[in-house]
């Protein structure tokens, strides 16, 4: 049974562009981009104001993200715009997404959300990267959690090819919550057989911070640095949310969603 068989995913309804800086002017070009351009799908007023928004508040915080900025069209549209990480001035970094790398199949446009679980992409990263970029992507999925990013599939997961493997700069994170209210809440399970424990015993459809660490501990990390991790993100993430939240450009409706979503699920995050 897919598990994302309603609602929407903003995958593959955006149409995407590349650019490339040419005599100090940007230009459009059809492959070898140096910056890939997102405008928001037409049916999903302000993505690219809560990309640039979602993005923002996740490299003040502390992770690794691409440049990236907004860029107002004549129109008054403003279009999403992020620095290619897979391009250097050397060439080409080889890339692949979690599901290449689990080695399944992208057999139907469900896959990505149902052929593996958390725990299995943990597992893999910790296999393949060691701990502490293991460490890194539980908290990528903490705050995917904290800012209703309910589309952290496994392709918008990559890790970079090269020696030692190592998890590519994050992608493609928006509040999409917010187009999809009474949605799942994370895009994939956590566990490939059960849920975690107060998912499972609430039943409310909202993660506690010790279902990430019983999730941690899954796959082998500590779970007392997985612990203190956590709530240094949720400090960060609420000293640097309001403001923010207030100076982006989205409509003052949806502002005051995206704080009253942020400050709910640090509540939740907190239960450990
Ligand atoms: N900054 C980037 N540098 C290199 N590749 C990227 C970057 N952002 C996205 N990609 C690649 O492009 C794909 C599509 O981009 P994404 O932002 O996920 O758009 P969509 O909303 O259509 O899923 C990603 O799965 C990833 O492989
Ligand atoms: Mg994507």
């Amino acid at each position: 049974m897919p598990r994302k068989t309603q609602g929407f995913s903003i995958s593959g309804v955006q149409i995407k562009a590349q650019l490339k800086v040419c005599d100090g002017r940007l230009a459009l070009v059809d492959h070898d981009g140096e910056l890939i351009l997102k405008p928001s799908p037409e049916a999903f007023e302000y993505v690219a104001e809560n990309e640039h928004l979602t993005m923002t508040l996740m490299r003040q915080v502390g992770f690794d993200v691409p440049p990236c900025g907004l860029i107002t069209l004549q129109d008054g549209h403003r279009v999403f715009v992020i620095r290619r990480y897979d391009r250097t001035s050397g060439g080409k970094r080889h890339q692949e997404d979690a599901m290449q790398a689990l080695g399944i199949h992208n057999a139907t446009s469900g896959s990505k959300y149902d052929s593996a679980s958390y725990a299995d992409v943990l597992a893999l990263t910790k296999a393949r990267c060691g701990s502490a970029v293991a460490a890194r992507l539980l908290d990528r999925l903490v705050f995917s959690y904290l800012v209703g990013n309910d589309d952290h599939h496994l392709k918008n997961i990559s890790f970079i090819l090269e020696r030692p493997v190592t998890l590519a700069p994050a992608y493609d994170t928006l509040a999409s919550s917010l187009y999809n209210q009474g949605g799942q809440v994370m895009a994939l399970r956590f566990f490939p057989d059960r849920e975690p424990a107060y998912f499972a015993e609430m039943g409310n459809g909202h993660y506690s911070g010790s279902d990430f660490v019983e999730l941690a501990k899954s796959a082998g990390l500590a779970e007392k640095a997985a612990k203190s991790r956590i709530e240094r993100l949720a400090l960060q993430t609420e000293k640097r949310a309001p403001d923010l939240i207030r100076s982006s450009y989205l409509p003052d409706e949806m502002k005051g969603r995206y704080q009253t979503l942020v400050s709910e699920r640090l509540g939740f995050i907190r239960v450990m």
